[in-house]
């Protein structure tokens, strides 16, 4: 027996997938649609690793509500709804509004409609301390007044509150929780799961321990000018296990009909300020690590100081931050290391496995296939990376005769199509010719052009930060 299911927008990225492993540990099945463009699908094999448990994954565009509705209508008696999927930089969002203004705002909107379409009544949302502005009183409460957005992601966030209010009161059936993170850092104690950040960094957590990995040079201090003791901007950091712990305690107060209003709001942090000079220390002493650091100016939108009174959540979740801030550090520092080696190691994996590579020219021969230039290309490759037949003529010429059937696993037909990508990479791109090899692979093995990119994109990723 579970306690039901619980569909997770965005359930692949950082908030998400540490949440997803929560609500399987506490009994719960969980669907998760995520639409990949800021995370990765391995990381649905991880929180079916750390909990032993499986997890209905759809990778879906929240904006195609057709799709939603199909996706949601195949499951019944969904208990609730906890939605992460959102886009979040800050700077990115004030350059593209109508991106983030689109993207967050109607799939939103499309949750919504699901709720009320198919009668699922519990939504638990990812809100967060930015509709404080700078807050008059600190800590800050939830009785503070909201300041107008310095961004277009802050508004999002606003506009979002907004609509879940008018849509409960209006509908005596939902029951809405908005949880407001303050910075949430670090990493689960597996190190199968954690942040991942697609190119640098704009959070200072995840540039410091890629800064200690010596994937950047120099972490740069945004000021030392402001209004706090050290005179560096002060925040509210917690834990991510500890912020996804409180989305499930949300939601079993929903579920368990113990909400006081249709809609709530939680501050969801520790309570404590610390400031971007503490984290450095802090992060020196947990890993024994030095990072080299230079104070620069501002960052524009930047607040100076802002940490949470969180007795509401205390009192009312009965909910409380536990994990410690060196350990907050040390788990994102052992994060960062495993996620690196297993880098590497997937890299080396694609360039010696001759069976793989055997399978791969099998399918690349068959109609259509491979040219003759192609083929030499890609053995001078297998070559090159150390993959060694005793004649390569006698080889080429099992292979040739050898069909391989493609896989019906996609993942299998991806590992494939990744095998040849990295075969393909020349000065860590793949460049036109090369990339026209692989859409005719690609071709064969079913997988649109669209994730071929996602895929080339990824392992040009991988060899950058190797390099
Ligand atoms: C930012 C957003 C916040 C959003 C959150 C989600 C702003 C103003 N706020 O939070 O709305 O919900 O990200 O991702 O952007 N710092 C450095 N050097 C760095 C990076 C950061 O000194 O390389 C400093 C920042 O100036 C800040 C602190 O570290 O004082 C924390 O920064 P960050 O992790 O980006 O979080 P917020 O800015 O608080």
């Amino acid at each position: 027996m579970t306690k039901g299911k619980i569909l997770v927008t965005g359930g692949a990225g950082y908030i998400g997938s540490h949440t997803a492993v929560e609500l399987l540990n506490d009994g719960y099945e969980v669907i998760i649609i995520d639409n990949l463009s800021n995370s990765n699908r391995f990381i649905i094999d991880r929180i079916q690793k750390i909990t032993g448990k499986k997890v209905f994954f759809h990778q879906e565009d929240l904006l195609n509500f057709a799709k939603v509705e199909q996706i949601v209508s195949a499951y019944n008696n969904i208990k609730g709804i906890i939605h992460f999927a959102a886009y979040k930089a800050v700077g990115e969002s004030v350059e593209k509004p109508v991106l983030y203004y689109e993207n967050n705002i109607v799939s939103l909107l499309n949750v919504l409609k699901v709720m009320t379409l198919f009668g699922i009544p519990n939504l638990v949302f990812s809100s967060s301390c930015t509709v404080y502005g700078q807050p008059d009183i600190l800590p800050v409460t939830e009785e503070a007044p909201i300041k107008k957005a310095l961004s277009p992601y802050g508004n999002t966030k606003q506009i979002a509150e907004e609509i879940i209010a008018d849509t409960v009161y209006a509908n005596k059936n939902l029951f809405s929780i908005a949880l407001r993170y303050f910075n949430p850092i670090g990493a689960h104690e597996s190190a199968l799961i954690g942040e991942l950040p697609l190119g640098i960094p704009n959070n200072l957590v995840p540039f410091v321990t890629q800064t200690a990995y010596g994937l950047r040079e120099e972490l740069k201090i945004f000021g030392n000018d402001y209004n706090t003791p050290d005179g560096t901007a002060i925040r509210d950091y917690i834990h991510v296990v500890d912020l996804a712990k409180a989305h499930i305690v949300a939601l079993n107060r929903m579920i368990s009909g113990n909400n006081k209003e249709s809609f709530e709001i939680f501050n969801i942090g520790t309570g404590n300020g610390n400031s971007v000079m503490e984290i450095v220390n802090e992060f020196k002493n947990a890993t024994g690590l030095d990072i080299k650091c230079n104070i620069v100016g501002r960052r524009e939108g930047d607040i100076e100081q802002v940490w949470a009174d969180t007795s509401l959540a205390n009192m009312e979740l009965g909910w409380n931050a536990k994990i410690p801030l060196r350990e907050m550090l040390s788990s994102a520092w052992n994060w960062e290391k495993a996620y690196r080696a297993d880098s590497k190691q997937e890299k080396e994996k694609y360039n010696l496995n001759l069976e793989h590579f055997k399978n791969l020219m099998a399918l690349g021969f068959s109609n259509n296939g491979f040219n003759a230039e192609e083929i030499n290309f890609l053995v001078n490759k297998a070559k090159d990376v150390g993959i060694s037949v005793a004649n390569w003529d006698e080889w080429m010429k099992e292979v040739s005769s050898f069909t391989f059937q493609i896989p019906q696993n996609m993942d299998e037909r991806e590992e494939y199509l990744a095998d040849l990508v990295h075969l393909a990479m020349v000065d860590g791109k793949v460049h036109q010719t090369e990339y026209d090899m692989c859409l005719k692979l690609a071709d064969k093995l079913e997988i649109d052009a669209e994730n071929l990119d996602k895929i080339i994109k990824l392992i040009e990723k991988l060899w950058k930060n190797d390099a």
